[in-house]
């Protein structure tokens, strides 16, 4: 990613990534060490940048915003070490480095998991004690941590990722497939906008463009995801493409083929635009964003 901001977003994500990760007993200091070492890998930090500009743009300031945006990336980063065990996509490279499961075996990579889901948790709910006496941010506050949770769910995540998973190997129904793009990515994708928007203060339309911006974000992600996995490059990516051939998965290009998924990708990006487009240059992080991201697919 090149623009600006997000750089800056990034590099201030990373300089704050561990702050919110507890105390660890020295008895249990091996699941801490998975954590940080699935954290630590590197990954393009999407969701936190999408996070800290969406609060930005709403006129908040994005160091208030801080522990929501990690706990983000540590639930994303937890997904992603769940995703890769034997159990699921059994996936041996993740951010250009070997998965959790295989440095510290499927146990240590579950638990790390587990810690990274309520270290999340922890982190927000630390955050909204600080705001006791101060109603207006409380408010908003807990309205990102709702978001975070419900796109984190079993009505978000979590939904899309059983219907992934119960999907391999059989013929899925064009609603389907998008049911599970929208769930097991795009639901985190657009809670990431949504809390942030929400510590930023927007209400209204603002949040209602923002919230139609990352829906057609979220899966034109994920249709790119599917298209990298079968023309992708292995070093860009940090994984290994052809994955989801191996094991049968129901994706974009399986079911529509390479062109018919790369305009698709193209005509959600255009909508995302389009829904911005009354702020003009006041948006220009999203929209730079949205570019940038169908660009690696096309
Ligand atoms: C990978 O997400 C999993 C999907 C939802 C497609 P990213 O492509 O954002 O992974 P990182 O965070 O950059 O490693
Ligand atoms: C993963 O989708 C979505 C989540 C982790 C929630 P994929 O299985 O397509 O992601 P990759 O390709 O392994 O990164
Ligand atoms: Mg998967
Ligand atoms: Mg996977
Ligand atoms: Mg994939």
């Amino acid at each position: 990613m090149r623009n600006t901001e997000y750089l800056l977003y990034k590099k201030f994500i990373e300089e704050h990534l561990l702050d919110f990760l507890p105390e660890i007993d020295h008895k249990s200091i091996v699941v801490y060490e998975a954590m940080k070492y699935s954290l630590s890998a590197g990954g393009k930090r999407l969701r936190p940048a999408l996070l800290l500009g969406a609060c930005e743009f709403c006129g908040g300031d994005i160091r208030g915003a801080l522990p929501y945006a990690c706990a983000i990336e540590y639930i994303h980063t937890y997904s992603l070490i769940h995703d890769d065990l034997p159990a699921m996509d059994n996936d041996v490279l993740r951010r250009g480095m070997p998965t959790n499961h295989i440095v510290f075996g499927d146990a240590i990579a579950i638990l790390a998991g587990d810690g990274l889901l309520s270290s999340a948790f922890e982190a927000m709910s630390k955050d909204l004690l600080l705001y006791f006496d101060d109603m207006a941010n409380l408010k908003k506050r807990v309205r990102a941590l709702y978001e975070i949770a419900k796109g984190s769910g079993c009505r978000g995540m979590i939904a899309g990722q059983i219907a992934d998973v119960e999907a391999e190997g059989k013929q899925c129904s064009r609603e389907m497939l998008d049911y599970i793009h929208c769930n097991k990515t795009g639901a985190l994708i657009t809670a990431a906008v949504k809390a942030g928007a929400h510590i930023g203060g927007a209400g209204g339309d603002m949040l209602m463009n923002l919230t139609d911006y990352a829906e057609n974000l979220g899966l034109a992600f994920q249709i790119a995801d599917d298209i990298l996995d079968v023309c992708g490059d292995e070093n860009e990516m940090g994984k290994k493409p052809g994955a989801d051939c191996e094991r049968n998965k129901s994706t974009y290009p399986g079911l529509y083929g390479l062109d018919e998924s790369r305009k698709r990708v193209s005509e959600l990006t255009s909508t995302a635009l389009k829904v911005l487009s009354p702020y003009y240059d006041n948006a220009e992080f999203f929209t730079s964003v949205a570019t940038e991201l169908a660009t690696r697919a096309s």
